[in-house]
């Protein structure tokens, strides 16, 4: 099996709205490293008015998930990360050092309310951009005014902004037209990342060697190393891509 990297995920556990405990975090990465994956960026939620994981807690809490995975025998890099809702609260945390960047990296994990207004999300990644970080849209195809004018994508990509889709968008399991939405974006090449933005075992699992062939199948070897490996590999080494 190709071995992928996940860039979007709440394996962390007790610290959001995705995995409740260790056992449960533990149960995930099993899913995840028999989907191929091996590297791992944990992105707990950092929302305003929230009780937010620090970034010394989110390192700790990521070591010991990781000496706890080694111990039974899960084969599985973990790196730290945040998926920062997007605020002036948030902006203001992200420049003090209160978010953790893609393990490390010089790009940040950003996501929106759904009926956020182009113009906004445009502007605040703009922001985010101005602080000195590579802004990665979270699953592009939630936002309803970006779905609507997909025209909006290219303009986020023109001006330095990377987009992630989950994999369960693409498989159809948030309707036709969000899988069409996301297919037409691969298609256009404005898509950098697939990642599945797991929050449990079940409904929201982190499954990707589905997606990874189905992408492959579809759009050739190419641009699915480049989705699920190529592409989160830079990030994992801060480079450019
Ligand atoms: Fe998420």
């Amino acid at each position: 099996m190709l071995e992928s990297i996940d860039i979007h995920c709440h394996i962390m556990p007790g610290v959001d709205d995705g995995s409740p405990d260790t056992d449960t975090s533990l149960k995930m990465l099993k899913i995840a490293v028999e989907s191929g994956v091996r590297n791992i960026i944990l992105t707990p939620h950092h929302k305003p008015m929230h009780h937010n994981v620090s970034p010394k807690h989110n390192a700790a809490y990521r070591q010991k998930l990781q000496e706890v995975a080694w111990d039974n025998g899960i084969n599985v890099n973990l790196y730290s990360g945040n998926e920062m809702y997007f605020s002036d609260d948030t902006m203001a945390d992200l420049e003090c050092g209160n978010i953790c960047t893609l393990a490390g990296s010089d790009y940040v994990l950003v996501e929106f309310h759904p009926t956020n207004p182009y113009k906004a999300i445009h502007n605040a990644l703009y922001q985010v951009q101005g602080a000195g970080f590579t802004p990665v849209l979270a699953h592009v195809e939630r936002y309803s005014d970006v779905v609507s004018h997909p025209a909006y994508v290219r303009d986020l990509v023109d001006m330095g902004c990377y987009i992630q889709v989950n994999a369960n968008s693409i498989m159809g399991k948030y309707g036709f037209g969000t899988a069409h939405f996301t297919k037409k974006l691969i298609k256009e090449d404005l898509v950098h990342f697939v990642a599945t933005d797991a929050h449990d075992t079940v409904r929201r699992a982190p499954h990707l060697a589905e997606c990874r062939k189905y992408v492959e199948r579809k759009y050739g070897l190419d641009t699915a190393d480049r989705l699920f490996y190529d592409n989160p590999l830079s990030v994992i080494h801060n480079e450019i891509i």
